[in-house]
Parts: structure tokens; sequence; C-alpha cells
């Protein structure tokens, strides 16, 4: 492809190279991570593999480690592609590699181990920021689009088409935190856009728009809190019943989708003006309003049209074992793998709730740098990062230090989950290093993000992990 046509031209070289092995292949193990961005990323590649005639198989792991990468040897797939993972663990890989196991194809966004191989495709190699400007999803794209290339006769089958599900990847790793997707991540939404499977739209920034019925919609939206209506059944229901708005059809409550722009507008001012006159700050008001992605192709008024509801929804899937189901969803089962997933999703929700409720009630512990917690088995290892996110700015969580939380394992293993802000990262919050650097130091491992990061260490070890992540938080934000 020539690189003016490349949806993220600095990778395109990388994303050929990648392509030229997944075509010389007699088969492939695509192996991804299980969350919304894994998902997506799993579905963006194993269409373009199928598209491109190339046998393949998927896998999804909870993390890569060498217990997960010697299974995935074990397969003895000649061609291994790694999608949302494969960076942090390069190393690892790359023993595999020499050792004639399997030859990686890595499509990731984590900070990179120190290692490469031929066929490593990762914004972060060409100053692109992993954690705000591309996620794995938009990494498997570039790649889905160099292997269209590289391999169909017929131009129409761009692989375009997949930039709605590198969108909901990108979206749903909270690249959009800011309000809006940027950098290669624009990019890639232009490209959806043009390709007609994308709309972006200046929105309420609210979780929901699509299947929340409205009081639900704005009770529950506690990213921007509005006194009398955050948490408040009855004021919300009084806020819109004084509306010149029929929030109710044949006694339903309306939900937003439902509304003409004329009514969404009149409910958005009001909302706005509520919230100045209870005194809420102008930036936060501000954070009312943000870009929201829509796809198109998906029908209104389901989880499958907006992009962070269908994260959320398949983050309801591949974090309960379920990647199967999330899988076939994105690969577009309407029937059975969407009412399963839905079903899981009244779980999930449930199961968020029950953990921000967990940790306001039990509370964190304020150290000089950072405040964490530990749920011990209260909290699944799988969503405590989700939660410790979105506790960031509940009662008694401070949103001026970065969060870390403990979860079970089982097998003598704590998982760590740690959580910062836009303005810490801004400050000189690297949680990828803090995390990683304190893991390893009591005999654990991990990675990730700079303004989110995950690990694995010895039970027990928690205290001294805590006092070491400090530290390092501490000087990272001098
Ligand atoms: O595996 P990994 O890349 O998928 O996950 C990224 C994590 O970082 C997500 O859980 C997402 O919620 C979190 N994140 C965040 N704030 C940001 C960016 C990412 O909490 N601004
Ligand atoms: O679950 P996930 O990390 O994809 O959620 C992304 C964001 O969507 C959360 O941080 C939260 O702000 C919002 N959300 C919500 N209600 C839910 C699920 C997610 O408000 N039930
Ligand atoms: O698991 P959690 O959602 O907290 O992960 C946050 C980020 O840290 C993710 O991007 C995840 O891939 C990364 N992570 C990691 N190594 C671990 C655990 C998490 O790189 N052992
Ligand atoms: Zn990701």
């Amino acid at each position: 492809m020539a690189a003016a046509d490349a949806p993220v031209p600095e990778l395109q070289a990388r994303a050929d190279a990648c392509a030229a092995q997944l075509c010389a292949a007699d088969r492939v193990l695509l192996a991804s991570h299980i969350d919304a961005d894994g998902l997506t990323s799993a579905a963006v590649a194993a269409t373009a593999l199928e598209r491109a005639g190339i046998p393949f198989e998927a896998v999804f792991e909870k993390q890569l480690d060498a217990d997960s990468i010697a299974a995935i040897a074990d397969r003895a797939y000649g061609t291994v592609l790694f999608t949302d993972f494969g960076s942090g663990q390069l190393d690892l890989i790359a023993e595999h590699e020499r050792a004639g196991a399997f030859v990686p194809v890595v499509a990731d966004h984590h900070q990179p181990a120190d290692a490469d191989t031929e066929h490593h495709l990762n914004p972060l190699l060409k100053g692109i920021d992993g954690a705000s400007e591309l996620s794995g999803a938009g990494a498997s794209y570039v790649l889905a689009r160099a292997l269209a290339a590289r391999s169909s006769a017929d131009e129409r089958l761009d692989n375009r088409d997949l930039a709605g599900l590198a969108v909901v990847g990108a979206v749903g790793d909270m690249q959009a935190s800011e309000g809006d997707l940027r950098g290669a991540n624009a990019a890639i939404v232009g490209e959806g856009v043009e390709a007609g499977v994308v709309e972006e739209r200046k929105d309420l920034a609210v979780y929901g728009k699509q299947t929340r019925p409205l009081p639900k919609l704005l009770e529950y939206a506690s990213d921007v809190r509005i006194p009398g209506i955050t948490n408040d059944e009855r004021g919300t229901v009084s806020f819109l019943d004084g509306l010149d708005v029929s929030c109710r059809a044949d006694g339903e409550w309306r939900r937003w989708v439902d509304l003409s722009e004329g009514e969404k507008r009149t409910l958005a001012s009001a909302l706005v003006r509520r919230a100045v006159s209870r005194g809420v700050p102008a930036f936060k008001i501000d954070r009312l309003v943000g870009t929201s992605y829509v796809l198109t192709e998906e029908p209104v008024g389901t989880e499958l049209r907006d992009a962070s509801e269908f994260s959320t929804l398949l983050n309801a899937t591949a974090r309960y074992e379920r990647a199967d189901v999330g899988l076939a969803v994105c690969l577009g089962d309407r029937e059975r793998a969407l009412e399963r997933a839905r079903e899981l999703l009244a779980n999930h929700r449930r199961n968020l709730s029950a953990g921000i409720e967990w940790v306001e009630e039990h509370g964190v512990t304020r150290e000089d740098s950072l405040q964490w917690f530990d749920a011990g088995s209260e909290i699944r290892e799988t969503i405590v990062g989700i939660i410790a996110g979105m506790s960031m700015g509940a009662d008694g969580v401070s949103r001026d230090v970065p969060i870390v939380a403990f979860a079970e394992k089982g097998d003598g293993e704590t998982k760590v989950s740690g959580r910062g802000t836009g303005p810490l990262v801004g400050d000189g919050l690297d949680l990828s290093a803090a995390i990683g650097e304190a893991a390893r130091a009591v005999g654990g491992d991990g990675g990730g993000h700079d303004v989110a990061a995950g690990a694995t260490i010895p039970a027990g070890t928690e205290a001294e992990f805590i006092e070491r992540a400090d530290a390092i938080v501490g000087e990272q934000l001098e």
C-alpha cells in the first residue's frame, strides 16, 4: 500500500512486514487479550485473516506470561499473531522465536519490553502514544489494511469497514477520556466515516444514550456529579418532568436516542443550567459534552450502536471467561451470542456497582503519593481495574493521586491494578514504570500504560509493593 493511502503512515513499513509474514504462513494462531480492546483486536484480525484466505484459530489470555506463552508455543503453530498484548513480553516471546518454536507477529500498544522482533507493530516505536493515540484494535486495524492491500485483488475489500471495531477498542481502553479520539485514532475514525460505518458527533457525554431510559441515563451518570440528579432518582424524575420535553411515550420513559435534535438540545441546556445553579465548576460542566462514536450499521437503541456501550458489553463477556461470546458478537452473531452477552452485561453491571459501593464503604488508605485498597476476594481480579478507575472521584476517593487496587488471584498470587488521570500524567506520572518496577522488586511482574497499569505479585508482598510504588510515584510527580 502506498504510504499516502495508509491510515497511519508512520507504521506502514512495520504493518507491511507483519502482513507479509502472515501471508506466507500456512496457518496462524491468533492470541489476544480478554478485554474490549483485546476482543475487537481479535475480531479485526480474524476478519482480515479470513478475507486473506489464511487459516487461523483464536485463543484468549488474561495476561501473557511465561506460562501462557509456553502453552501457546506447545500449540505448534509456525506463526503466532499476538494482538493487544505481546510487546510487554517480547523478551519472553523472543526466546521461543530463537528456539524455533514459532515466528511471532505482534500488533500491540503496550510499553515494549527491552527486545524487538522483525514483525512488531506498536505505536510507541514511532513516537505515537499507546495510551491515548492508538489502541490494540487500532494497531490490528493498521495491520488489517496492510493485509488487504497485499492479498486482495479487489480494491473495494480494503478492510475500512473494520474501523468501527477499532473505534470500539479505543473507546473501551478509555482513549477518548479527554473528550474525543486523537492522533492515529482520529485517522481511523476518518476512514470509518468515509467508509460509512462510523459517525462522530458532539453529544451529551453520558454513558447509556442508546439503551438507558432517561431517568437512569442521568441518575447513573457519575463522571460529572450534579446535586439533585446524580444518584437521586426522585430528583431526576422531577427534573425531567419539569422540562418542556415529553420524556415519556405510552407511559414508558424514552431514551436519549428517541429524542429529536431539538429535544436533545433542550434537555442538555437544562442539565447544564442545573449544574451551574448547583455550583458545579465550569471545567466539569465542559465534560458533560463530548464526541460520541456511533456505529451506523448497527440498529438504533442497541448497545452495539454506541462505541462506549459496545465496549462495556464486550468487557462483560471476556472478563468473565466468555471471550467466545464477545468475539461472536463482534463477528456479527446477532442472535444467540448477543442474547448471552446481554445476560452477562446485566451481571457485569451489578458487579461494577457493587464493587464501587464496596470501595466507598471500606475506603482507601492514603500514602504520600498514592491511595490504595485491598479487595481480597470481594472483587473479581479481572474487573478490579475498571472499578479502581470508576471509583476515582467517588466518595472518599481523590483524583489528586493515583489509585492502586489489589485483588486475590488464587494460587498465592495477588492482582494489582493502578489507575491515574490525564493531569497526573501531565505532571510526570508513569504507572507502567512504577507498577512494573515495584512488582519486579517483590518478585512479580507488570506493565501497561502511563495512565493505567497492572501487575501480578506474590501474595503477602502487598505492603512492600505499596511502599516501593509510593516512593517511585513520589519521584515521578516531584
Ligand atoms: O489492556 P489495556 O491496554 O487494555 O487496558 C487499558 C486500561 O487502561 C483500560 O482498563 C482503561 O480503562 C484504562 N485507561 C484509563 N484511563 C485512560 C486510559 C486507559 O483508565 N485515560
Ligand atoms: O466497563 P468499561 O471500562 O468499558 O466502562 C467504560 C466506562 O463506561 C466506565 O469507566 C464508566 O464510566 C462507564 N460505565 C457506566 N456504567 C456501566 C458501565 C460503564 O457508566 N454500567
Ligand atoms: O488489568 P488492568 O485492567 O488493571 O490492566 C491495566 C493495564 O496494565 C492494561 O493495559 C494491561 O494490559 C496492563 N497489564 C500489564 N501486565 C499485567 C497486568 C496488566 O501490562 N501483569
Ligand atoms: Zn488495549
